[in-house]
């Protein structure tokens, strides 16, 4: 079965958010040979580089060659500056662009990220418009911004672009985490501002009651390859499943402990109607926490039962994009909703 496979090509960037996972304590890089490893053994449906801010490694534009050569349908999240140093022909090349905003103001985009980080993003978004290539906001869904969700999404749209979230995850500190009131809110918020094209963020999925996902994608149908010339199933998990290397010698790395680990349902789990598309929710965070073995600490069964479950249901007032259709698992964990003017009959 093709799989997405996630490349950081280094650990390196030109910014320095304060909520960001890259590690930071040595410079790490992949390498020509590693990547092809990567390509001539998994069975590669896409590839998506994040991790670092790959253009600063100094063979990125010959990598971006190779994943043309190979055909390989390739996207990127970029703060703008591995998109602007392309030509047009070399940004063509990508399959789709992600540009990372999290806030929907200049100036608090600005202070979080750094000065002059809103226009860098922003020139690239309206170049990749102009070029033809799909472009969507990719925004972390923090404590500092969940209740700016829907005015983020109306920037995204206004930029002619879906919005995507992701949920902030504890992997360099607590600064950021969502209390699991401002998590629902935040999805509320979310949701009220345009139709859902994707949620396969497990837990969510499974409350909203859409039944899509069978637990995270992690070590299932998504796998990452990091700049430490490592595997893991989830950027974001803890440990390494293996090195790149251990692809070529025909090693099972689906089924190696971490992998095995990221698919584990906890026992308070077991009895749950949510359990097939939840799975316990975010194994990565509850791996972060040191909880594999505990639900999810969003999860509103074990909050409240059945009358919390209720209550967030109410809460999280949806549409979907296209009815007739239940939104895409897709291969990470994220929510994309896109803009309301598309669908003006919902
Ligand atoms: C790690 S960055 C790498 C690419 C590029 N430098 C950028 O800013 O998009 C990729 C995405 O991960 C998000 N991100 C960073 N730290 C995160 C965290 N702790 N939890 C969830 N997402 C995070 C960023 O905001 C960005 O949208």
């Amino acid at each position: 079965m093709p799989v997405a496979v996630g490349i950081g090509l280094t650990n390196e960037c030109n910014l320095a958010c304060p909520h960001c996972y890259r590690p930071t304590l040595t410079q790490q890089r992949l390498s020509i040979p590693e990547v092809e490893t990567i390509l001539d053994n998994l069975d590669v449906g896409s590839v998506n580089l994040g991790v670092g801010e790959n253009g600063v490694h100094p063979e990125y534009r010959d990598m971006l060659a190779l994943f043309r050569e190979r055909d390989v349908k390739t996207a990127i999240t970029s703060n703008g500056y591995s998109l602007d140093m392309l030509s047009d022909e070399e940004l063509s090349g990508f399959h789709s662009v992600e540009l990372s905003f999290d806030f929907p103001t200049k100036e608090e985009t600005d202070e979080f990220r750094g000065p002059g980080a809103w226009e860098a993003a922003s020139e690239s978004v309206e170049r990749c418009r102009r070029l033809g290539i799909p472009t969507s906001i990719a925004a972390v869904m923090m404590n500092t911004n969940f209740d700016k969700m829907g005015e983020t999404a109306r920037f995204a749209f206004g930029m002619g672009c879906d919005l995507r979230v992701n949920v902030y995850q504890p992997v360099i500190g607590e600064e950021f985490t969502l209390s699991y009131e401002q998590f629902w809110e935040g999805f509320a918020n979310l949701f009220a501002a345009g139709p859902v094209v994707v949620c396969s963020e497990p837990l969510v999925n499974a409350i909203m009651g859409l039944d899509s996902t069978r637990g995270s994608p992690c070590g299932t149908r998504s796998i990452r390859a990091l700049p430490a010339g490592t595997i893991a199933p989830c950027p974001y998990w803890p440990a390494a499943a293996g090195v790149i290397g251990h692809l070529k010698n025909g090693h099972d790395i689906w089924n190696s402990r971490e992998f095995e680990k990221s698919r584990t349902l906890p026992e308070a789990c077991e009895p749950c109607r949510f359990r097939e598309s939840c799975g316990g929710g975010c194994a990565s965070r509850r791996a972060i926490r040191r909880n594999l073995d505990e639900p999810d600490e969003y999860c509103p069964v074990v909050r409240g039962g059945d009358e919390e479950v209720e209550r967030i249901q109410k809460m999280l007032e949806y549409k979907l994009s296209d009815p007739s259709d239940v939104p895409k698992a897709g291969n990470a964990c994220t929510t994309v909703i896109t803009t309301p003017e598309s669908h003006p009959s919902q």
